[in-house]
């Protein structure tokens, strides 16, 4: 069975590093990457050392307005999926290249599998839950990572088509955090160990409007430890664009690290802040307090064991990233660690 994952931001590389494994040896598994991330650090570097097989095809598409990347993908991918006729296509969270594939793959009647479905943050101001909610009504099949995402297919009339798989993050997450460990690796750039936070801010709302960012980078300036702050191209360039400063008070500002190093930074650290999906559950699953830059999380879980707390408004980032450590928890709302397993039985029909 061919089965083609179309990845093309880096959560996606993260994600499908757990499923290619999975797939070696039972399908013919090919990875089609669109081009949307191209630089070394937001791409390259994950394939190496997430051991992913190299792309079968990159359209190269890169940045844009929304309707312009995603139009130039929706191309490119309606012609590969005819070339390379696959039986499944497999799409990852809520990107535009998610999107993309979910609309590509089902005008041309091939069977589409969404993984990290039922996601929803009901923010319509988010680029993401568009692509969500699309790609979740025009796939066949739906992995759902968690039970409230569950809930959230099901009051939208798709519990049929739904499988609670848990979530493949979890399943590299664990992977890297036990090689970090065995390689004895510490804190990047010097950092010591629980004596600083971890800050990445990359989402239109926060920093698209100058006033904003502004006070969001003052905030974390502000705070009375170092703060690595892993810098997004498009971060950089929108603080310089609005001629703001990001290298003041506790900021280090920081290239975005590979996973390993993500990993380890994460784990070393007194905390983090940030507006990203991705980095709210990896601490989280690490044990780290995160606080969130956004009036909503479709995280849930972390914020109702304690250990995420939201905030919009960037004058209570300081008081929320000083609170207590929260209660210890051994809750595992994000799986075992087996999610993509449990995603290639039930793509081979394989499934007990
Ligand atoms: C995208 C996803 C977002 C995800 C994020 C992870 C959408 C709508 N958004 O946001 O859900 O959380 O990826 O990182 O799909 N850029 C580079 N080099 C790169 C990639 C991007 O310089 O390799 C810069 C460009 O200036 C580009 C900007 O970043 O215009 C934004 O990139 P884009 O892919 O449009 O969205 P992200 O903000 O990365």
């Amino acid at each position: 069975m061919r089965i083609l994952s179309v990845v093309g931001a880096r959560p996606q590389f993260v994600k499908v590093a757990p499923i290619a494994a999975a797939m070696e040896g039972r399908a013919d598994h090919l990875i089609v990457h669109t081009g949307q991330h191209y630089d070394d650090l937001m791409s390259d570097v994950f394939f190496r050392d997430l051991g992913i097989p190299a792309p079968a095809v990159n359209l190269e598409v890169g940045s844009g307005s929304h309707g312009r990347q995603t139009g130039r993908m929706l191309e490119g991918l309606e012609r590969e999926f005819e070339r390379l006729s696959p039986d499944w296509v497999l799409v990852y969270g809520d990107t535009n290249s998610t999107v993309a594939a979910a609309l590509a793959a089902v005008k041309l009647h091939l069977p589409v599998a969404h993984l990290e479905a039922g996601l929803r943050s009901f923010n319509r101001r988010m680029p993401e839950e568009h692509n969500r909610v699309l790609t979740d009504h025009a796939a066949d099949l739906l992995f759902a990572p968690t039970r409230a995402a569950m809930a959230h297919l099901e009051r939208e009339g798709l519990a049929e088509r739904s499988r609670l798989v848990g979530d493949v993050m979890t399943d590299v997450l664990h992977r890297t955090r036990d090689r970090v460990l065995a390689e004895s690796r510490l804190a990047p750039h010097g950092l010591p160990a629980s004596g600083y936070y971890v800050a990445t801010i990359h989402r239109p709302d926060n920093t698209d409007d100058p006033e904003r960012l502004r006070a969001i980078v003052e905030a974390l300036a502000d705070l009375p430890l170092p703060v690595l702050l892993l810098a997004h191209p498009r971060l950089r360039s929108l603080a310089a664009q609005h001629g703001i400063l990001l290298e003041t008070g506790a900021l280090r500002v920081s290239d975005p690290l590979s996973y390993p190093e993500l990993v380890a930074s994460v784990l070393h650290s007194a905390g983090v802040v940030t507006d990203s999906g991705g980095l709210q559950k990896e601490a989280f699953l690490l044990r780290v307090p995160t606080t969130t830059v956004r009036p909503e999380t479709e995280w849930v879980e972390t914020v109702d064991l304690g250990w995420n707390v939201l905030v919009n408004d960037p004058e209570q980032i300081a008081a929320a990233v000083s609170r207590p450590v929260p209660k210890a928890t051994d809750a595992a709302p994000y799986g075992d660690g087996h999610a993509a397993e449990a995603v290639v039985d039930e793509l081979l029909g394989e499934a007990r």
